[in-house]
């Protein structure tokens, strides 16, 4: 990873970028800075629900038609698409929250966790590979999360959602190795956006956490994809661009 300030000459000018999930916190701020860059030619958001300023909605992760369908949107224009950023995911929901016990594991819910936080980026990712460039350098990044590194868990809880994250790792690793042989320019890497005030951390504010905004985290996580090099794919990283172990 370079460790100089961001280069907005990192990917050549006039690409597309592309947020899946830019309905949430973090989402719509990587859209909304991503938009402001100069060299984006285009910053296409998709989501699944309906939010002011998106391009594409009804984008479920869970739900393979929506993402070829988008994939086949996306295919329509002939500008590079060189940056893809999944920051979808589940926490919680009207049901509850993550299990606290393994008393509280829930088969549904667990898929449901793999579904949307593992199997729904690895298969965006499926989708859009053929459509990154075979020449020059290219992005995808999806948000993972630092309690799915296995090394890192000495607190335990949250069962279905660092399995699921790990899960996400070990897929985007596995995409990595296999993307390097038709593109070898092309960077995939599994990123921990921070500690987030967003609807997903909401429930779990406490006194004394570092909690950065989303327009921070989105800012920072930015200038980690503008430093990643080739090298560094199939890798865990955080906000700062610093390796979580695995
Ligand atoms: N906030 C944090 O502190 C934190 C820390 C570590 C990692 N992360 C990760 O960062 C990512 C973004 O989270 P956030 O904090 O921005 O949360 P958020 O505001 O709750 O946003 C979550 C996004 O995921 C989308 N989503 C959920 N299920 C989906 C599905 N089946 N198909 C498509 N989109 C779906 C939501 O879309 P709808 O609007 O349609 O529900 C929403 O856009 C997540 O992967 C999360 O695990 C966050």
């Amino acid at each position: 990873m370079r460790i100089e300030a961001p280069d907005p000459s990192a990917f050549p000018p006039g690409y597309r970028a592309a947020v899946f999930g830019a309905s949430g916190g973090i989402g719509a701020a990587l859209l909304a800075q991503l938009r402001r860059q100069g060299g984006v030619a285009q910053a296409i958001g998709l989501a699944r629900t309906a939010a002011p300023g998106l391009d594409m909605t009804g984008v479920d992760v869970a739900d393979e038609a929506t993402i070829s369908a988008a994939a086949a949107r996306l295919a329509e224009d002939a500008r590079p698409l060189r940056l893809v950023i999944v920051a979808s995911g589940f926490l919680h929901d009207a049901q509850g929250g993550p299990e606290k016990s393994l008393r509280d594991l829930d088969p549904a819910r667990l898929a449901r966790a793999f579904a949307v936080n593992a199997i729904g980026p690895a298969l965006v990712l499926k989708h859009l590979a053929p459509l990154l460039p075979r020449e020059g350098r290219s992005v995808f990044v999806a948000l993972s999360a630092r309690v799915g590194s296995i090394g890192d868990n000495g607190l335990g809880g949250w069962h279905g959602y660092r399995a699921s994250k790990a899960a996400l790792n070990q897929l985007l690793r596995t995409a990595a190795v296999e993307l390097k042989r038709t593109r070898p320019a092309a960077i995939v890497a599994s990123l921990h956006p921070g500690t987030v005030a967003t609807s997903l951390s909401a429930p779990f504010a406490k006194a004394g956490l570092d909690v950065m905004t989303p327009d921070v985290s989105a800012a920072r996580l930015l200038s980690v994809t503008e430093r990643l090099e080739p090298d560094d794919s199939g890798g865990f990283f955080d906000y700062r661009g610093a390796a979580i172990p695995w």
